[in-house]
């Protein structure tokens, strides 16, 4: 067969992806059709993932899904028979590393022609992205997007019988239950509870590669809550863009996340976190749920954007500054000792010094405890790419860099209220720097690295916290 049919393809369209239609959500069951079974015996795949957790997480079913036909997993780029990029279309940088890569591979293929390379996730879901591929990269053979994730064992069958595959699906997408999953850690777990984003921040690329905003039954998560707990998992962290909209698809009842979060406070997993919050969706009951503490822990990731309320407009993020502080001041109050944290881009197009100084001062004002910060980076089909950004390269980067510097003194704050605290670590394996020592995560996600005494990875431990830095907590062991 040609290196040229393709036994699919359907390109990407961001007009359709756009579309919101009223129509209900299609649930399905997965399952591996009995032709594909055993096919990947003998092969070996290499999974590469950029991006969000919702990127994790879609790589660790995919990996579920691959080991279901026979796959092995390997490390060794130049071994592997099948090599996929799960990507991330959120920012300019974060798409060029990929296509960087892509050339890497190229001439793998000198040595290993046999060889199938393929790109899935959020980048295929753009069409400048398969112009691109199709133009510069011949040679990748799988082309998939975020909503088709269960048709892999069908793709990677006719990748390796000499035919290409494209396959993007711009619409609003359905809930496919039951996919096998490969976790990469033994005792954390990610847990997908709502796909999709309806919100459309001018700036994001998110809803048009992901579709609409939809709930997985409370039902389906509990089970899969308890039966992680079961296998012996601790934690368990919830998956949504703007998981404070679950549940706001049902027609079959009223039930939303505090709700969910309610359930899951009974159940026996120890640890529960969720990302990410949207500040316009967050309400008082979810607050309420999580001063129910037990396993819900203490830590919030709340992404701001900014602190001028002309730019949050501009940015079409439906609260202001004066309603997040309002938010900020309930979390605090209601969870005593809550750390949080956030994302914040600068110089989107149009921000004045005196706007960009605004943020500067939400920050002082909340005192994050840590940051994510971005230069704003235009998306295609997104509004905010036509808007017209007068700011050069170095005032954008002087920005950035001089944000940092305040979010930093404040994370530093942040750490030095544990010293001399003892704290619950959930332990992950050695330190990367001392392998005498062990790491793991507090109650309020600070990274904590101590000196052991009986601690193995997956206990959850206490730790006396001795020392403050910046970017982890260094304690022993009670
Ligand atoms: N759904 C989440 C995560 C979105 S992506 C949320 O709403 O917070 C993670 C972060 O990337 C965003 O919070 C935002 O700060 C940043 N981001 C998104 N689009 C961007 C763009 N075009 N340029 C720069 N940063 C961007
Ligand atoms: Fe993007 Fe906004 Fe949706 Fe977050 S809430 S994914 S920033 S559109
Ligand atoms: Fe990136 Fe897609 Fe997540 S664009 S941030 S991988 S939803």
């Amino acid at each position: 067969m040609s290196n040229n049919t393709y036994s699919k393809l359907i390109e990407p369209s961001i007009k359709d992806a756009r579309k919101r239609r009223k129509e209900e959500i299609k649930f399905s069951i997965f399952d591996i059709n009995p032709k594909y079974l055993n096919f990947g015996v003998g092969k070996k795949y290499h999974l590469k993932t950029y991006g969000c957790q919702g990127n994790l997480s879609d790589s660790e079913k995919m990996a579920g899904i691959l080991e279901a036909l026979g796959f092995i997993a390997t490390d060794i780029e130049t071994e592997a028979d099948f090599v996929l990029f799960n990507t991330c279309a959120i920012r300019e940088n974060a798409e060029e590393r990929v296509f960087g890569e892509l050339g890497r591979f190229q001439k793998f293929l000198k040595q290993k022609p046999d060889m199938i390379i393929g790109i899935c996730g959020c980048m295929p879901q753009e069409e400048k992205t398969v112009r691109r591929l199709k133009k510069s990269f011949p040679y990748v053979k799988v082309v998939f997007g975020t909503h088709n994730i269960s048709s892999l064992p069908e793709y990677v069958y006719d990748a390796f019988n000499g035919q290409k595959v494209v396959e993007v699906l711009s619409i609003e997408g359905n809930i496919v239950e039951n996919i096998p999953v490969k976790r990469d850690h033994l005792a954390k777990a990610w847990v997908d509870i709502m796909y999709g984003c309806d919100e459309f921040c001018t700036y994001c690329i998110v809803p048009y590669t992901r579709g609409k905003e939809r709930s997985r039954k409370p039902e389906s998560i509990i089970e899969e809550v308890e039966a992680l707990a079961k296998a012996g998992y601790i934690e368990v962290t919830l998956l949504g863009q703007n998981v404070n909209a679950y549940g706001k698809d049902f027609t079959d009842r009223e039930y939303g996340f505090a709700n969910l979060l309610e359930d899951l406070n009974k159940t026996s997993i120890k640890r529960i976190r969720y990302t990410t919050s949207h500040p316009r969706d967050l309400d008082l009951a979810t607050i309420k749920a999580m001063a129910l503490g037990g396993n819900i822990m203490p830590n919030l990731h709340l992404p701001v954007q900014s602190g001028n309320n002309e730019v949050l407009k501009r940015m079409n993020r439906k609260y202001t500054k004066e309603e997040y502080m309002e938010k900020i001041n309930l979390l605090k109050e209601y969870v005593p000792g809550i750390s949080i944290t956030t994302d914040i881009i600068v110089a989107f197009p149009g921000e004045t010094e005196e706007q960009f100084q605004d943020t500067v001062e939400l920050v002082k004002e909340v005192e994050f405890e840590g940051a994510f910060t971005f230069i704003y980076s235009p998306r295609e089909g997104t509004p905010a790419a036509n808007y017209e950004n007068l700011l050069t390269e170095e005032q954008k980067h002087d920005r950035l860099n001089r944000l940092n510097d305040v979010v930093n003194a404040h994370s530093l704050k942040g750490q030095m209220r544990f010293e001399n605290q003892v704290v619950e670590v959930l332990v992950e394996g050695p330190s990367k720097n001392n392998p005498e020592l062990l790491c793991g995560y507090s109650e309020h996600n600070k990274l904590v690295n101590f000196t052991p005494k009986t601690a193995k990875v997956g206990d959850l431990v206490k730790v006396k916290i001795i020392k403050a830095y910046s970017w982890h907590l260094l304690g022993e062991e009670l």
